[in-house]
């Protein structure tokens, strides 16, 4: 079948495509066909069946068992390093709070890195005394200064290297293999953010020598809102004090007593807690039986990289357009500014259009997520749509609802 072909057949399973120019994977992908049809049937069995009978509980923990292991497939990983979140900010959180922390303890970060990313690590600052230090990465730093930075914030007292695979603002690919050999030199963990990289570009936590790895549903995976992972290290599982605790971080339900003692689970899934939105849960099984085994990682990640590229060249021959992403980024994301223009008013004017992209504010500009379910004429109509705007007066431009 051509990449033509199967980006069509892609395409006509996610139905958005067909009304919209959908160039915002990056802050939530589309449902595909597979994915909505869980959810309703999920949903329905939950309306016309009831949710507390006595078979549906084995029937939820198979279901969960099933994506806890399609996301150690999707990571390379053991199913038991695997934990289910809630986002990736969830995974993030429980790394940061998990950690035992001195005061003067530090943790190394990026000037690019998404409050998601960052926040967790703040508390730690402001419960522990932990010491954030922020090395500045710019969109033109080359994958080697950026470790070579990294390694010189690395002291004494550095415990942990917190960093996104895919920066959400440049689309740059940041060197996690590098950033985590250095890390591993210097007795330091690697937690990596992969809300713009899971889905988006190949990855592999395991061989790339960080310690904890974690992703969102809703991104680049199309999934549903409020599912995540966290890939946890095998051998850093014990490093990590669960935060938050429940009936399915345990052993089994039964598995503590009532003088304070608990058995947690022996894997990642003892920061499992309670009870989950089960329709979301079979969706995304089903969401990702689909891309893994009819699309397959390899030709997703192909295509969505020779789209950013595509849809790069097709922007910078637009005079007014500032480019920010470096040709070869490696990632699904590319921003820009359009000289003049306001990006939240171009954002708006764009939608009027069904065009849809984001604006930033660091830096000031417009952000595109090239899907693997976008084309090349997706691409035609983004650029018309700009040059659209750029034939208008800024002012003219209706000023944003919020
Ligand atoms: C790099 C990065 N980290 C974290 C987040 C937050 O993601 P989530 O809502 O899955 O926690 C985002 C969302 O855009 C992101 O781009």
């Amino acid at each position: 079948m051509s990449d033509d072909e199967k980006a069509r057949r892609a395409r006509a399973e996610m139905p958005v495509t067909g009304r919209k120019v959908y160039l915002n994977t990056g802050t939530a992908g589309p449902l595909a066909r597979v994915t909505l049809e869980a959810l309703e049937a999920g949903g329905r069995f939950e309306y016309e069946t009831g949710r507390g009978t006595f078979s549906s509980f084995p029937v939820l923990l198979a279901d969960i068992e099933r994506l806890r292991a399609g996301f150690a497939a999707l990571m390379g990983a053991s199913e038991e390093e695997v934990a289910l979140t809630h986002h990736t900010t969830d995974g993030v959180n429980i790394v940061a709070h998990g950690l035992a922390w001195q005061a003067g303890d530090e943790i190394v970060t990026t000037s690019a890195e998404h409050e998601g990313g960052l926040l967790p690590l703040y508390v730690q600052k402001r419960r522990h005394g932990a010491v954030i230090k922020v090395v500045d990465v710019g969109h033109r730093d080359s994958p080697d200064e950026i470790a070579v930075n990294i390694g010189r914030a690395i002291g004494p007292r550095t415990r942990l290297i917190a960093v996104s695979h895919v920066n959400w603002n440049t689309g740059l690919r940041m060197p996690v293999e590098s950033i985590a050999a250095i890390a591993r030199e210097r007795g330091v963990l690697t937690l990596v953010d992969g809300a713009q990289s899971a889905g988006a570009i190949p990855m592999d936590p395991a061989s790339s020598g960080v310690d904890f790895y974690a992703v969102p549903a809703q991104k680049w995976l199309c999934g549903p809102e409020g599912i995540g992972a966290l890939w946890v290290r095998a051998e850093r599982l014990s490093l990590l004090e669960p935060t938050f605790i429940g009936f399915f971080s345990l052993v089994d339900t039964s598995s503590y007593d009532l003088s304070g003692n608990f058995m947690p689970a022996s894997g990642a899934r003892r920061f499992e807690v309670g009870t989950v939105y089960r329709p979301a849960v079979k969706a995304m099984c089903a969401n990702l039986e689909w891309l893994s085994e009819e699309l397959g990682w390899p030709w997703i990640h192909a295509r969505i990289a020779a789209l950013a590229e595509r849809a790069r060249g097709a922007l910078v021959a637009i005079p007014e357009v500032e480019m920010v992403t470096p040709a070869g980024a490696g990632s699904g994301l590319v921003t820009f500014a359009l000289r003049g223009y306001d990006p939240a008013r171009v954002v708006a004017e764009l939608e009027k259009s069904d065009i849809v992209v984001r604006n930033l504010h660091d830096p000031e500009a417009l952000r595109i997520s090239t899907g693997f379910f976008n084309d090349a004429e997706d691409i035609a109509r983004l650029v018309e749509g700009l040059r659209a705007i750029t034939a208008k007066d800024p002012e003219a431009l209706a000023p944003p609802l919020f």
